[in-house]
């Protein structure tokens, strides 16, 4: 949600906050924009509203841009429509402090009247305007340096922020402000960058600073130092990032969505073998110990999006092998609810990019109640991986598309895998069950595989859906939980309006809405409720549905009912979200193909939502 990149070095800036920003505009794409300085001189700001090549091209590649230090942004907007005077940088009434921010300042209103009395004018909607006049407010009047004013401003600042800035009477030098929202800092051969994500840099250096919460950097040429609120300087270590700077391209794909989608198989083996040493778990790594597990009371799960989605599914898992009673709460409901949390609970917070706003909310609102908490995380160093007690790695890899595919399915494997060694630590599964659960789940990667391979036959049947008007996902118990992302990743990039389902649930209102030629995918992969789940489909069928079944290889009587079916390999059905999710997220990528949609970066959305 809003990119930023920053850079000061011996190289021509513009090209690289550019090239960083191309990295970065997953985060948001309604408007780009640079300021780059030259020595003395003051910035250049230079803005495009849309794509960033609107920006590429306005500014020549950056060719058109002299100097050496520079910040730039990409907007998701929130205050203020997206339109070239709302896009950043932003600027001071005299243009001398210049920045670019990500995140929400909370009391703008109440900061912008203030600044108001003082006699500043603004010419955008932006929150961000006010902060940057209020950090010059602050320079100009205790005259100190730009570490001074920042602090002066943070402690004024309700909300969350990334802020990179620069000050006129300080060339080449970027700083930098943070809470709650994500930046990573990097220095390489006395060249310093910063950005809001990873792969914005990773061509350019693996050594990675993480700015704490209420911190400060002042970035110069191959130095960064870091400061608290107090304005000391604090002594941190840079961390080596492992990904490599391939995995941030596409690689011959055509979009990154199908790009990721294909990375499954690996993503999902990488995850596992991370945890399994000699055909055993081992969660050393995360940190829980026999005995901790063994006094888990209640696991709540706390989630955004398809995270959640994967809580869901996780949810029957865990309750039905380990026998711990589970609570699945979106983010943004469980962190105002007041929860009654158990002490002895423990809270599994799921989170791909480690930022979320709600659910690192909700992280915070479980460790206040004294609950321990373990994040499934994807981002190293994100501030849920920070912040929680444990941390289970999931290891997908950047993830670019905003839709999220191979992040989704290693969160699932995770959560397997914690669901398995509860279990056997509670005793509830046999040694016996316990090496043929870990033997299945290796199967996974190649069975992702196969399905993978038969993409063609639902690109087929994805490029048929593209007039539907609604799409209706049922099933029953995990089918449920697959149902719900399938509905997800179809309308989120698709535009097709679709609905997840508890199949039983449908005649209790829903099924008015079917009408001659209505899609309705039905989930048949648990082996109990595929009958039950059967006759939901044949009610639709009886008011007019056309119907897709989606269930295991030998289920064929499916046949006699479903118009089309597609199959995925055997697996033990507590792991069929892992199987049956492939085929839904091709129809997804194929439907938005077909419709000539821009799959990485549908409408309205962003990765990684840093503001609630
Ligand atoms: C949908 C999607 C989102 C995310 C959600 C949580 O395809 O990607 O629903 O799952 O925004 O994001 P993370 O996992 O980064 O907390």
């Amino acid at each position: 949600m809003c990119g930023i990149v920053g850079y000061t070095g011996m190289h021509s800036a513009a090209p690289v906050l550019l090239d960083g920003l191309s990295k970065l505009e997953y985060r948001g794409y309604d408007s780009a924009g640079i300021a780059v300085r030259d020595g003395e001189n003051r910035s250049e700001v230079i803005k495009a509203k849309g794509r960033l090549k609107k920006l590429v091209e306005k500014t020549n590649g950056g060719d058109s841009v002299p100097g050496t230090c520079g910040i730039g942004h990409t907007r998701w907007a929130t205050h203020g429509e997206p339109s070239e005077n709302n896009a950043h940088p932003h600027m001071s009434d005299d243009g001398n402090v210049v920045a670019v921010h990500n995140g929400i300042i909370e009391n703008y209103q109440e900061l912008k009247d203030k600044l108001i009395r003082k006699g500043y004018t603004f010419y955008s909607e932006t929150d961000t305007e006010v902060a940057v006049k209020l950090v010059d407010y602050y320079y100009k009047k205790y005259e100190g340096t730009p570490v001074d004013a920042l602090t002066h401003a943070m402690v004024r600042i309700r909300g969350s922020y990334a802020l990179a800035i620069m000050f006129k009477e300080y060339p080449e030098e970027i700083y930098v402000a943070r809470k709650d929202s994500p930046m990573i800092l990097g220095v390489e051969n006395g060249e310093s960058y910063i950005a809001s994500d990873v792969p914005a840099i990773l061509k350019y250096t693996r050594n990675v600073y993480y700015i704490g919460n209420l911190e400060m950097a002042r970035v110069r040429k191959g130095e960064i130092t870091f400061f608290n609120l107090d304005g000391d300087e604090v002594e941190k270590q840079p961390k080596v990032i492992e990904w490599d700077a391939e995995a941030a391209e596409k690689a011959g794909f055509e979009h990154f969505m199908i790009k990721e989608i294909h990375e499954q198989p690996k993503a999902v083996a990488d995850t596992l073998n991370s945890v399994l040493h000699d055909g055993m778990i081992d969660l050393n790594d995360v940190g829980l110990s026999e005995e901790e597990i063994r006094n888990i009371s209640q696991i709540y799960i706390v989630a955004c999006g398809s995270a959640y989605h994967v809580g869901m599914a996780a949810q029957y898992v865990l309750e039905d092998l380990a026998r711990i009673p589970v609570r699945v709460e979106l983010a943004s409901e469980f962190r105002y609810r007041k929860p009654l949390l158990d002490k002895n609970g423990l809270a599994i917070i799921i989170s791909q990019s480690g930022e979320t706003a709600d659910s690192l909310a909700a992280l915070r609102e479980a460790k206040a109640k004294g609950v321990r908490t373990l994040g499934i995380v994807n981002v190293i160093g994100s501030s849920i991986a920070r912040e929680a007690d444990n941390v289970f790695y999931t290891l997908a890899g950047p993830e670019i598309s905003v839709a999220t595919t191979k992040a989704y399915s290693t969160q699932l494997i995770a959560s397997y895998l914690l669901a398995i060694q509860f279990a056997k630590v509670r005793e509830e599964i046999t040694q016996e069950q316990y090496d043929g659960m870990i033997a299945e789940l290796q199967t996974l990667p190649e069975k992702i595989q196969k399905i993978i391979d038969d993409k063609e036959r639902l690109q087929w049947f994805a490029s048929k859906q593209v007039n539907a008007k609604d799409i209706f996902f049922i099933g029953r118990g995990i089918d449920y939980a697959i149902s719900m992302e399938g509905s997800l990743k179809m309308k989120e990039i698709s535009y097709i309006h679709s609905e997840a389902y508890a199949a039983g649930e449908l005649k209790h209102g829903t099924i008015s809405l079917i009408e001659d030629g209505t899609l309705v995918i039905g989930c048949l992969t648990q082996p109990n409720l595929y009958e039950k789940t059967v006759s939901n489909m044949v009610e639709c069928k009886s008011r007019g549905a056309y119907l897709m079944g989606l269930t295991t290889y030998g289920n064929y009587n499916i046949e006699d009912t479903a118009d089309f079916v597609t199959y995925i390999p055997k697996t033990d059905p507590h792991f069929a979200t892992s199987l049956a999710v492939v085929p839904l997220q091709l129809m997804g990528y194929y439907a938005s193909v077909a419709k000539g949609l821009d799959v990485d970066k549908p409408r309205n959305l962003a990765k990684s939502v840093t503001v609630e």
